[in-house]
């Protein structure tokens, strides 16, 4: 019977509600793997010290073994009763192979083994992510070899500023996506030690090897202080900050994309497997995916907050306010996987618009500067005169409403009897771009350059997860990637 004074709410009583709050298997019961694998690895190391019987070892792993097997199949039944993964794996495994069973759970606790349990998944999600960054990374560079020539209106403050080449646009999503697996493996890196035999709080009187532990486990080494241990949600929280940078540079590209795709500035086509159409404008292509990938940053940096949040202010060593950190974690993770998967579905098959880009490119004066620059180069005249004369021309074309390449040599004479005819060949667009060979700049050849240094890098991983080794290109870093 709920509670008559508050109780309106509740079909049934406190307990029920106690079971409610309290439980945690609605959602870690995604740690089933993790938590086996620390199990086996814990009964293993018990056998080894003589702290339990080789038979009660093998009962127990190959008992294990079949519980991960029948929820895999998923014909585990998950029990609320039993609150958590701990508890609904040990539990089975006792029906399987009776007392055996509760000898399993000398010399830990669920503090030590679900820290175990989140840091082995993190670990696997960082793996999976960075690979993920990799295949986008990937993407983009070869897109960006294409497009080395492609001329668009570089902007600042959204302002047609200097035109660009569209592969360099493409390959500066490149350099802050290696930054963002760098991180995301510098986390892994911090993380990778072993809470196991951390117990609950203390450590444990029992002669355990928690060397043995964290090698089966693929830990670098154990932790060394055990109430840290226990409480240390750090690797979440470093992670969730390295997905929300990156879902924050993805949430940039994604505007991009909105904003090219419109019909006013049409620099790109997205394909029809990443717009919707409207049910009542039948003209409209909408880019749905770029939109939604602009929002995740929204809930990833949400986790983030939401966890720094629960953390803060929380005594040494382990409360259960902790296990707030595993839905939200999820939910980010998820996000910034999906968001990935759906960034490079969709850069792969955006087909951009070239001569409207470079339409776009030459309006708005954008060769001004190398006008400026022409002038310093070869009349020797100082940047800050250069740049007033290139007002005054700019100025003039305004006036006789055309571009900077219509103005004839009379109109440039009338500005500034110094200059000649040699000046109309870097008025182009072309001839803009091509000029910016210096390290970083936009020139195509730099682009190629750039997308084939990168290639070198991104397919020499591509398939391994693992930190991976400092390679020297020119005394230039590798963006992360290392
Ligand atoms: N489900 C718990 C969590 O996620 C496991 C640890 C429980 N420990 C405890 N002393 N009740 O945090």
């Amino acid at each position: 019977m709920s509670n008559k004074m508050w109780g309106g709410r509740f079909a049934t009583g406190p307990d029920a509600i106690m079971e409610e709050i309290n439980a945690s298997i609605g959602f870690d019961q995604r740690l089933f793997r993790q938590d086996i694998a620390g199990s086996i690895a814990h009964a293993t190391m018990l056998a080894e010290t003589g702290i339990l019987t080789q038979e009660d070892r093998d009962a127990i792993v190959a008992g294990l073994n079949e519980v991960l097997a029948e929820i895999e199949s998923g014909s585990f039944t998950f029990s609320r009763a039993l609150e958590d993964i701990h508890m609904n794996v040990e539990s089975r495994l006792r029906e399987k192979i009776g007392d055996a069973a509760g000898r399993l759970h000398t010399a830990r606790s669920r503090n030590d083994q679900v820290a175990t349990d989140f840091k082995l998944y993190i670990r696997d999600t960082i793996d999976t992510l960075v690979m993920q960054v990799h295949t986008l990374q990937l993407a983009l560079v070869t897109k960006a070899e294409d497009e080395a020539q492609t001329i668009m209106p570089g902007f600042t403050h959204l302002q047609s500023a200097q035109p660009v080449t569209f592969g360099h646009h493409l390959l500066a999503y490149v350099e802050m996506l290696g930054r963002d697996a760098g991180r995301l493996l510098d986390a892994r890196k911090r993380l990778n030690e072993s809470p196991l035999g951390s117990a609950a709080l203390a450590g444990t009187p029992y002669p355990i090897n928690r060397e043995r532990t964290a090698e089966q486990l693929g830990f670098d080494r154990p932790t060394a202080n055990s109430l840290d241990a226990v409480s240390d949600r750090d690797f979440i929280l470093e992670t969730l900050a390295a997905a929300s940078i990156c879902a924050m540079h993805l949430s940039r590209f994604a505007e991009e994309m909105v904003i090219w795709s419109s019909a006013q500035f049409g620099f790109v086509r997205l394909s029809d497997k990443f717009t919707t159409g409207s049910s009542i404008m039948p003209q409209k292509r909408n880019p749905d995916a770029a939109e939604l990938v602009r929002a995740k940053i929204g809930r990833i940096l949400g986790a983030l907050t939401s966890l720094i949040v629960v953390m803060k202010g929380l005594p040494l060593a382990y409360s259960k306010d902790m296990q707030e950190d595993k839905e939200v974690a999820f939910d980010a993770l998820d996000a910034l996987s999906l968001s990935l998967a759906a960034m490079t579905g969709m850069v792969g098959d955006m087909v951009p618009n070239r001569e409207r880009m470079r339409v776009s490119a030459a309006a708005g004066f954008s060769t001004a500067t190398d006008i400026a620059d022409w002038l310093v180069r070869e009349l020797n005249i100082p940047f800050r005169d250069a740049h007033h004369i290139t007002g005054q021309i700019v100025a003039l074309a305004e006036q006789k409403n055309c571009g900077l390449e219509g103005l004839t040599i009379e109109d440039f004479k009338f500005i500034d009897q110094r200059i000649d005819s040699r000046i109309h060949k870097v008025l182009t667009v072309e001839a803009s771009v091509a000029a910016r060979q210096s390290y970083g700049g936009t020139a195509p050849a730099n682009v190629l350059i750039q997308a084939a240094r990168w290639k070198t890098i991104l397919t020499g991983e591509a398939h391994d997860p693992k930190p991976l080794q400092k390679k020297k290109h020119g005394g230039h870093g590798d963006g992360g990637v290392e």
